[in-house]
């Protein structure tokens, strides 16, 4: 017989409860069950005079089960649970530790009593997943502390410190030491002061706390935070009910529009990147045995930007790491920008300056490349030059150590050819950060055909403590994200020589939800940056006069973006603040008159498209091309490095969303206008289109 999840333990006349379901205590069916059954135990028993529910392990309830999130609704199930826990006659006591997200915290809102470790941390994140709280939280809550301060909860999102929770008065008291033993004391002490069951359900709301001021400012708030989405209005809806409704109903209300919520497109979109960024990691097709290698010192070739961000990474948890640079002089610049980026961590309160002192000591530097001998894992960031590249991995076979990873970190060059100047070619592999490389989350992880199944097992596992979001490819010229952007990026460049404004094509893109337009990239990457990427490539690129010519026009004026205080826009000194620039739009123009490309008026709906639309057929080659393991991978780039709202889903996702024979039609259309040298349909696009069928089924097919 299965074990249950739950235990039941007497401790005097207390009976405590204690949920054991790791990793985390989901609160799954079976937990809900046991719960269930521990009730029914308790009404045979002796009646305790008091419940006391703890969960064991390194969290209390750490939420519901999104899994379940597909299947039927289940508020009913936890209503009526959560109702059982409520009516019991004795004190119901919940201690918490750990990080309490969601269910696991409304579980305790139908407790009579909340106590949390000093140390726990509690929240209800629902509405970043684009639902609401749906067991009861959006009326229990503001029965304890308003609807203002759990509109503040629901609305930030945000997991609050226990000293934070007991001062908007959801927990009654902070246990400092061994919390069972502290929470016994605390039940105890209760019964022998005469407290009783205390429900939640018994109070009203304080109509003070949801004047219509207070509820207008709310709303301004969700659409401020939370744009093109509804699950912050759907909240609020909620609680306000909260102040009018008996429980009873105001639960029915909470569960019709916890409901309706889940059914939108923006929880669709965010519980699908939810579970794509867990698959990510997993990498198909590993022949048994194949398991990763220790990492315990690592090494950096290259003290740039690109390699002192990723030596960050590597101190920040906590592992040794060199860093080589061709001389002494550089070596120094590396360092000293390092100690700038944690100074400036140290400034915002992130981390204290013993930290500071504690990662920085960990990053050493060296000219010399038998120093490297210790390392598990060595990852060139040197000039973008394949000559350069190859000696430098030959220099590496000489020195590494056998077995340890040899990876690059080059954003164009073939990480094969590069694997071949090694007699170890099974040891190589890119590991495609992004800027900033300590900041960004995304970790393309470039295998070659000779790559070995432990080195790619070895590389994913490693991306956990490097904080990193990692995404399996196969090699191609930009791997999936700059392959993506390259039809994008082109559409958005080719509006402005059209005559659109840098302002009027950014704000589309971000009023979409775009976390920055593209142009403002450009500037913010430096303009200069894909000018040289393209000239070094340029046999690889289509035979258009117009290709990125608002970039090269702009580079060659000197506007290099931000560094050089001008761009797409015009900076001021020490500001990021975009400022429009006519100096900008009359280089633009001139550019576009001598290349012959005549001025355009753009809608909203063309600028769009024009930008997403060959970003989404990219991805469509991609998968065809078997470049990623699976579609939903191309998503976790797009919103994991490229600023993709999640809440949409990433491209694949938001491909499904609009119909792929929208998204057929619709490059039809423009291919009829511009002709077919950017605007060719993928085949595996029509190819669907034409069988009616999704991707989703389409992944069915290929994967048994
Ligand atoms: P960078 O110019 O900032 O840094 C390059 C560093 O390599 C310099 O410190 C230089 O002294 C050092 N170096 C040059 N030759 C060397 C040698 N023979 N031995 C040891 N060190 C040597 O360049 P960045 O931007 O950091 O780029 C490095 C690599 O990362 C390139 O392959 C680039 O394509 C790639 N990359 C760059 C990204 C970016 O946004 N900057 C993003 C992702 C990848």
């Amino acid at each position: 017989m299965q074990s249950r999840t739950v235990s039941i333990a007497r401790r005097d006349d207390i009976a405590v409860l204690t949920v054991g379901n790791p990793p985390v205590n989901t609160i799954t069916a079976a937990v809900r069950a046991d719960l269930n059954w521990a009730l029914d135990e308790l009404s045979r028993a002796p009646a305790p005079h008091a419940v006391l529910l703890l969960c064991a392990g390194k969290t209390f309830f750490s939420g519901a089960d999104i899994g379940e999130f597909h299947g039927p609704p289940k508020e009913a199930e936890y209503r009526a649970l959560f109702a059982r826990l409520e009516g019991l006659p004795m004190p119901v006591v919940a201690a918490m530790h750990g990080t309490v997200l969601g269910g696991g915290l409304e579980i305790t809102l139908a407790c009579h009593y909340r106590l949390a470790a000093a140390d726990a941390r509690l929240g209800l994140p629902e509405v970043t997943l684009g639902i609401i709280p749906g067991a009861g939280g959006t009326q229990r809550l503001p029965r304890l502390i308003g609807v203002e301060k759990s509109l503040d909860l629901i609305l930030s999102a945000k997991p609050v410190t226990a000293q934070q929770a007991l001062e908007a008065g959801f927990i009654d008291a902070l246990i400092e030491g061994d919390l069972t033993a502290g929470a016994l004391e605390y039940t105890r002490k209760l019964l022998a002061a005469g407290g009783g069951a205390r429900r939640t359900s018994e109070r009203t709301v304080d109509p003070a706390s949801g004047t219509d001021a207070i509820l207008a400012r709310m709303r301004a708030r969700a659409e401020r935070d939370y744009p093109n989405r509804e699950a912050g209005l759907t909240a609020i809806e909620a609680v306000r009910a909260s102040m009018s409704l008996p429980l009873a109903a105001g639960l029915a209300l909470e569960e019709r529009l916890a409901n309706r919520s889940k059914a939108t497109p923006e929880s669709r979109g965010s519980i699908h990147m939810f579970f794509a960024e867990r698959e990510s990691r997993r990498v198909r097709e590993l022949p048994a045995g194949a398991t990763a290698r220790p990492i315990q010192a690592a090494g950096i070739i290259g003290s740039g930007t690109m390699g002192g961000g990723i030596a960050m990474c590597f101190a920040n948890a906590g592992l040794p790491v060199l860093l080589l640079d061709t001389d002494e002089a550089a070596l120094q610049r590396g360092l000293a920008t390092i100690g700038r980026n944690y100074d400036s961590m140290v400034k915002r309160g992130r981390i204290d300056a013993a930290e500071k002192a504690r990662r920085m000591a960990l990053i050493r530097g060296t000219l010399d490349y038998q120093a490297l001998s210790q390392a598990d894992v060595i990852i060139e960031a040197v000039f973008e030059n394949m000559d350069l590249k190859r000696r430098i991995f030959a220099a590496l076979d000489r020195a590494a150590k056998p077995g340890a990873v040899l990876a690059t970190n080059t954003s164009t060059l073939d990480v094969a050819q590069i694997a071949r100047a090694t007699a170890r070619p099974e040891d190589v592999i890119g590991m495609h950060f992004f800027s900033p490389a300590n900041v960004m989350p995304l970790l393309e992880v470039v295998r070659t055909d000779l790559t070995s199944a432990s080195t790619i097992q070895t590389v994913m596992e490693l991306s956990r403590p490097l904080r990193k979001t990692p995404v399996l490819a196969r090699v191609c010229y930009g791997f999936i994200g700059n392959r993506m952007m390259e039809g994008y990026a082109r559409e958005a460049e080719r509006m402005v020589l059209e005559g659109a404004p840098p302002r009027q094509v950014d704000t589309v893109l971000e009023r979409w939800g775009m976390a920055m337009g593209m142009l403002a990239v450009f500037d913010m990457a430096g303009i200069d940056v894909g000018v040289n990427v393209h000239k070094a490539n340029a046999e690889r690129y289509p035979p258009d006069p117009t290709y990125f010519q608002a970039d090269f026009a702009l580079a060659e004026a000197g506007r290099l973006g931000q560094k050089s205080g001008k761009g797409y826009y015009r900076y001021e000194p020490g500001d990021r603040a975009r400022h429009d620039d006519p100096a900008a739009i009359e280089i633009l123009k001139a550019r576009a008159q001598s290349l012959g490309v005549a001025p355009q008026a753009h809608g909203e709906q063309e600028i769009l498209e024009r930008c997403l639309y060959p970003l989404m057929n990219e991805g469509f080659r991609i998968l065809e091309e078997r470049i990623v393991q699976r579609v939903s991978d191309i998503d976790v780039v797009w919103c994991a490095g490229y600023g993709f709202p999640r809440y949409r889903g990433g491209p694949m996702f938001y491909a499904e969303t609009i119909g792929l024979a929208t998204l057929l039609d619709g490059i039809e259309r423009y291919r009829a206008r511009f002709g077919p040298m950017h605007w060719q349909p993928a085949a595996l696009l029509v190819d669907l289109v034409q069988r009616n069928k999704s991707l989703a089924e389409w992944e069915r097919e290929r994967t048994p």
